[in-house]
């Protein structure tokens, strides 16, 4: 059983009011709110078991890289990844993104060569592939969108072609919900090329459904810690063992390093190799936390509630009339992306915002996609855990009243 009351008393941002009302967040795909024992946990692992990691030979070094390093296992269980090494920790999905395209530039790709992305990648998943295209001479192609936010799938054979050397494409849109079926995507792209390297960026995904790498058989998944109930500023990239030797350090720096001269240096194994300085040691153990909180709630009951969050409050924001939603696919997430005409999306959100519900506005760090859908700001309402019914009520009653106001 899904028991919606009982998670919310897990949060405590909860307890505020926003202009003397009570809080109603429906902006969890730009970051969640956090769960008392993520808290909990960051707050005693700086009381009392605060200490370097890895370097130490005494009691608290230990004991800060024991659990540094139990999250990497607790990570590893949560992906499926088949070896422990293959969880390289990043300060977030950017971050692990810019690791994978920078490593592999001398090693994979040769001038003239191919990368394909999608037209609804977020920036994060576009600007670090469109920085190593300028530098190595490659050409990047994108698989373009439906009308309803779908991928255009039939256009694969014509877009991957020999020189195709990355797929990279989101699990989920953060902007029209849409979750791409990335296994069947995967199958069909390594039968076309069975060389081809495939990243798929899980920020939005993780978070609403259970994640097998091994089952996905992706070569890279990455994800945020912040936007699973985690804290800001760590990542995972999951890199699957057969890359590591083509991978090159994407920084240098301590803690990566098997012996340094002063002429050259001989790196560390991964995951190592690709975590240069001191970590962020307090968020990945935040990440577990959150990682064990998200993983004790039946999963069925979890897309069940957001299913019945997603469907109530589509048919509603569809009564308000000049409202468009951006994105309906049949597989979506919790996420709803729209428009109302004749009205600014920055006006509609602060509006909102009077009656305590907090939304995203502009372009979502997705403005291709803007381009393609003909919009330049939108509005976004995305659901997490702790939302109710009654939450997408608001939203729908703050709406009218905005609308009211701007009329
Ligand atoms: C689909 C997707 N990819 C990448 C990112 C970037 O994540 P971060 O800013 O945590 O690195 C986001 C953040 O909104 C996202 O939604």
């Amino acid at each position: 059983m899904f028991d919606i009351e009982k998670i919310r008393q897990d949060f405590p941002f909860l307890r505020q009011t926003i202009h003397g009302k009570p809080v109603v967040f429906l902006d969890t795909a730009a970051s969640a709110q956090k769960p008392q024992v993520v808290i909990d946990a960051v707050t005693e692992s700086y009381t009392n078991n605060y200490a370097n990691v890895h370097r130490g030979v005494y009691t608290l070094s230990d004991q800060a890289t024991e659990k540094y390093e139990g999250a990497r296992k607790t990570v590893q269980k949560f992906i499926h990844a088949t070896y422990f090494e293959e969880v390289i920790f990043t300060k977030g999905t950017t971050e692990a993104i810019n690791l994978v395209a920078f490593s592999l530039l001398d090693t994979l790709f040769q001038p003239g060569d191919e990368i394909l992305l999608t037209e609804m990648e977020h920036h994060a998943n576009i600007v670090p592939w469109q920085l190593i295209a300028k530098r190595k001479q490659l050409t990047i192609k994108y698989i373009p969108v439906t009308d309803e936010g779908e991928l255009m799938l039939d256009k694969l054979p014509s877009l991957v072609t020999k020189k195709t050397k990355m797929l990279a494409l989101t699990h989920c849109s953060n902007v029209l919900g849409t979750i791409n079926p990335v296994k069947a995507i995967i199958q069909t792209v390594k039968e076309l090329c069975p060389d081809i390297a495939v990243l798929v960026d899980g920020a939005q995904s993780v978070v609403h459904q259970r994640i097998d790498v091994v089952e996905l058989d992706c070569d890279f998944f990455v994800f945020s810690a912040h936007k699973l109930y985690g804290t800001t500023g760590t990542g995972v990239l999951y890199a699957k063992k057969k890359w590591h030797e083509m991978m090159m350090p994407y920084q240098g720096g301590g803690d990566m390093i098997k012996e340094v001269s002063l002429q050259e240096t001989i790196f560390a194994d991964a995951p190592y190799k690709f975590e240069a300085g001191t970590p962020d040691i307090i968020g990945v153990i935040g990440l577990a936390k959150a990682i064990e909180y998200i993983s004790a709630i039946d999963i069925l009951s979890l897309q069940n509630h957001e299913q019945q969050l997603l469907d109530k409050a589509t048919q509603m924001l569809k009564t308000i009339p000049g409202l468009k939603i951006l994105g309906e696919s049949k597989h979506k997430a919790s996420v709803i992306t729209f428009i109302i005409e004749g009205f600014h999306a920055n006006d509609l959100g602060m509006l909102l915002d009077l009656s305590g519900v907090c939304v995203r506005t502009g372009h979502h760090c997705a403005q291709p996609l803007m381009t393609r859908f003909g919009v330049k700001s939108t509005v976004r309402a995305s659901f997490g855990i702790y939302n109710t019914l009654s939450d997408a009520d608001k939203l729908v009653s703050a709406l009218n009243k905005a609308i009211k106001m701007l009329a």
